[in-house]
């Protein structure tokens, strides 16, 4: 590895906890006079931070391998380096033209000491690496924190436990220093990460325990977290969740599907009983509370009836905002074996006929927050001159222009753009 080279571009694919990597790589990369740079055409190296959770998100990343074709035959000494989930799920794309190197998820420590030798090949990944210590600094109001790594949940459907391995928590200690570190750097909402956050076990202490010490750091203006699994729940999450002003009362609890026959094959644990049970009590405990939810659609077996009970539970539970899939066929996976696949036309048609049904309720929640005053933290530009913040409890919102990034305002919604409350300022909060 040259001293001059040292430029780096980094593109990111996929779900948060690939963000918070990619922002862990650039703290390891930066501490060693590393620069970024915004355009694979600038850099020494080029890094595609990847994706396998459905056929899409893996198309998206050849597509862009191909397109990088031209750059290597031009700079035939750029580095390519595939990271994240598709570098452990598809080990033969060693052998793709432009790829250099693969690095899988628990790989990125030795990255550096990889590129200084500049072999091609795979990254041997660290046995039950966390990052623990590893403190990331992205200067952004709102900021990712992943306090745990990997699945033990095997769904029927999915590789995350193939791409990340068995679940690992964080030491507290590393998440409240990293989180009061990202408050000094300007942080004022945190996201806890995990993908299946209510996992979190340290030596006695869970889940409810973090959020409790997190939100009591001084400064943390929002507190969230990403993703709960209706099998998870410790008893006392609600009660923090309501109990403590700054966590936010958002809950993206996955249903998956409305069917108990298709949920059970699935591999989910749970019926749909039980899991409006549990969103009864959330909704109990926190009457204002934002409820998400993803679902798939078109699972091996799933016959219109199954697909008319997910329908039904999506009218029933009237989630603000749900994440819609046709299923994806994923080798390797136990739903890949099963017989009675649906053929892709079924799968495409439900899906749209589900995000018909959604989009109306969505469109509904929004308007029933019209004469409303909410307390909205400013993230950023929305379309059109405006910009858009989140309110208490993670609900998007847009609002004039002048409101300025990184400050609460009382902002009473006054009409709905698309899905999205608009509101008028009132005053700082
Ligand atoms: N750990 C989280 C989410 C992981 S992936 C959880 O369990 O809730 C995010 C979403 O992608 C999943 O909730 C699921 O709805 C969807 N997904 C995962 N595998 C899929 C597949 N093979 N086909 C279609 N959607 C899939
Ligand atoms: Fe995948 Fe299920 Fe684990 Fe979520 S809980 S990451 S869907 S295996
Ligand atoms: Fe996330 Fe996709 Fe991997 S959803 S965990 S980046 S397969």
């Amino acid at each position: 590895m040259e001293k001059s080279k040292n430029k780096f571009y980094i593109r990111t694919y996929g779900c948060q906890m690939n963000k918070y990597d990619s922002e862990v790589i650039k703290n390891l990369l930066l501490k060693l006079n590393f620069r970024e740079v915004s355009s694979p055409e600038e850099a020494d190296y080029v890094f595609l931070n990847t994706c396998a959770v459905r056929e899409h998100a893996e198309k998206r990343v050849f597509g862009r391998l191909d397109s990088l074709k031209g750059l290597k035959r031009v700079k035939p000494d750029t580095v390519i380096g595939v990271l994240g989930c598709v570098a452990k799920y598809h080990p033969e794309l060693i052998g793709h033209p432009v790829v250099d190197f693969l690095a899988p998820p628990d790989s990125y420590r030795n990255l550096i000491q990889w590129l200084k030798t500049k072999r091609k090949g795979t990254i041997p990944e660290n046995e039950n690496e966390e990052y623990s210590d590893i403190f990331i600094s992205p200067n952004k109001i709102s900021s990712y924190l992943s306090i745990t790594r990997g699945c033990n949940y095997f769904c029927s459907y999915c590789v995350v436990p193939y791409t990340r391995g068995r679940i690992r928590s964080r030491p507290p200690e590393d998440i409240l220093e990293e989180a009061q570190s990202l408050v000094n750097s300007g942080t004022k909402e945190i996201i806890l990460l995990g993908q299946n956050i209510n996992a979190y076990h340290y030596n006695g202490i869970d889940f409810p325990e973090i959020l409790k010490r997190v939100s009591s750091i001084k400064g943390v203006k929002r507190l969230g977290f990403l993703t709960s699994h209706p099998g998870d729940l410790p008893k006392e999450l609600f009660s923090v969740m309501a109990a403590f002003d700054n966590i936010t009362n958002y809950l993206h609890l996955p249903l998956q599907s409305g069917s108990d026959k298709i949920l059970t094959r699935m591999n989910r644990g749970y019926k749909l009983k039980d899991y409006i049970k549990i969103i009864e009590e959330a909704r109990n405990l926190m009457p204002d509370s934002n409820l998400t939810t993803d679902i798939i659609v078109g699972f091996p077996g799933e016959k219109e009836e199954d697909f008319q009970k997910t329908l039904d539970a999506m009218k029933r539970i009237r989630f603000d905002q749900a994440y819609m899939f046709a299923y994806s066929n994923r080798k390797g996976t136990l739903s890949a074996l099963f017989p009675n696949q649906v053929e892709k036309k079924v799968r495409k048609q439900r899906l749209q006929r589900l995000i018909y049904t959604q989009n109306e309720i969505t469109r509904e929640k929004a308007r029933e927050l019209i004469g409303k005053e909410r307390e909205v933290l400013i993230l950023g530009e929305g379309k059109k001159g405006c910009k858009l913040g989140k309110d208490r409890n993670g609900r998007i919102i847009m609002t004039d222009g002048v409101a300025k990034i990184g400050t609460e305002y009382i902002i009473k919604i006054n009409k709905v753009n698309g899905w999205v409350p608009f509101g008028g300022i009132k005053k700082e909060a």
